[in-house]
């Protein structure tokens, strides 16, 4: 997501000048920004935002926003080894509202998940919810959320927190349901569907939130909470079945296979706050996996290059396979 949004920035403001701060972990690929590298107004720094000499080196002269896009963010992963949560989600974000207090940082965005507010049977979560986290990712987020809520409480920093529901596009990493899914299809292999599929997950666009956050760091006001959310509600065979359909597949090619421990069976996120300063989401489930879709099959190159021998040690760990 922070390549994408880093890509969109530089196509909406030329002129802005953007710092990127990364550990590359398994999930960072410099691949996906060679478009931008030789953009003078961009500068890459490796780093891990939980090291506070990294965070110094990235503000380097100054720098007026910091958006926190860095985190192990998948679930599963969490279930098997849930240490480098804790550390990246939860002191690196510490890390860095220390850096906003310590330079005088005019705007920090928290980019975090509806996960946060565990599972809902009916209705929506809104920005005054109780976080009910059930899995050690959705637990780090949350204290890294409730870390950003006391540094605005206590230290009265230009800080705002938002909650987003599902994301999906292109070059994420194929760990997650829809890349998954499509290039496991493209290797025909069977897509892993936990449970029954009948999770519910609501989805947006990379480009609908990207344009969310921008939306955020021109309008938003500190100390305030914004929800991100489309309405585009699925269950996952729902997704899965869209996937076969368009891929010219059956459902053949499900496997059903153990459920996900503490699987939450719905997010629905109430976004009314955000579309109060104007955004709104404009493209729909089927139009972006479309483009999801039609992207992985022109990447082939780029995903296949991911799918590594620690790829297939954490895909065996995970489905036995
Ligand atoms: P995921 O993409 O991991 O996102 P999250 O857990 O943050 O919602 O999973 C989306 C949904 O798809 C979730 O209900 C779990 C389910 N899922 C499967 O059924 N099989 C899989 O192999 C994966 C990765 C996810």
């Amino acid at each position: 997501m922070g390549s994408n949004f880093i890509k969109y920035i530089f196509k909406k403001h030329p002129k802005w000048q953007v710092v990127n701060l990364d550990k590359l972990t398994y999930a960072g690929n410099l691949a996906n920004l060679t478009e931008v590298a030789q953009n003078p107004n961009y500068e890459f720094v490796r780093g891990d935002i939980a090291n506070a000499e990294d965070v110094a080196k990235a503000i380097g002269n100054g720098v007026d926003k910091i958006i926190n896009y860095a985190a192990e963010t998948h679930v599963d992963r969490s279930i098997l080894e849930p240490d480098a949560f804790i550390r990246t989600d939860i002191f690196g974000t510490y890390t860095l509202l220390e850096a906003v207090k310590k330079y005088n940082v005019a705007q920090y965005i928290q980019i975090s998940t509806d996960e946060v507010f565990g599972s809902v049977q009916n209705g929506s979560f809104t920005e005054e919810s109780p976080f009910a986290p059930n899995s050690p990712y959705a637990a780090s987020k949350a204290g890294a959320d409730l870390l950003c809520r006391a540094y605005f409480k206590t230290y009265n920093l230009p800080i705002i927190v938002t909650h987003s529901c599902n994301f999906y596009g292109p070059n994420q990493y194929p760990e997650k349901l829809i890349p998954l899914f499509v290039t496991n299809l493209l290797e025909n292999k069977k897509v892993p569907v936990y449970g029954q599929g009948q999770q519910i997950r609501e989805w947006i666009f990379t480009e609908d939130y990207c344009a969310a956050i921008e939306a955020i760091m021109e309008k938003g006001r500190a100390g305030e909470v914004y929800n991100i959310g489309t309405g585009f509600e699925k269950t996952n065979l729902e997704t899965t079945r869209f996937i076969l359909q368009e891929m010219g597949l059956g459902g053949a090619m499900i496997e059903y296979v153990k459920d996900r421990p503490g699987h939450d069976l719905r997010y629905a996120i109430n976004s009314q706050k955000l579309r109060g300063l104007g955004w709104e989401p404009n493209i729909d489930w089927a139009d972006g996996l479309r483009r999801t879709i039609s992207w992985y099959k022109k990447n082939e190159d780029w995903w296949q290059s991911l799918k590594d021998g620690a790829y297939l040690e954490y895909y065996k760990k995970q489905y036995g396979k």
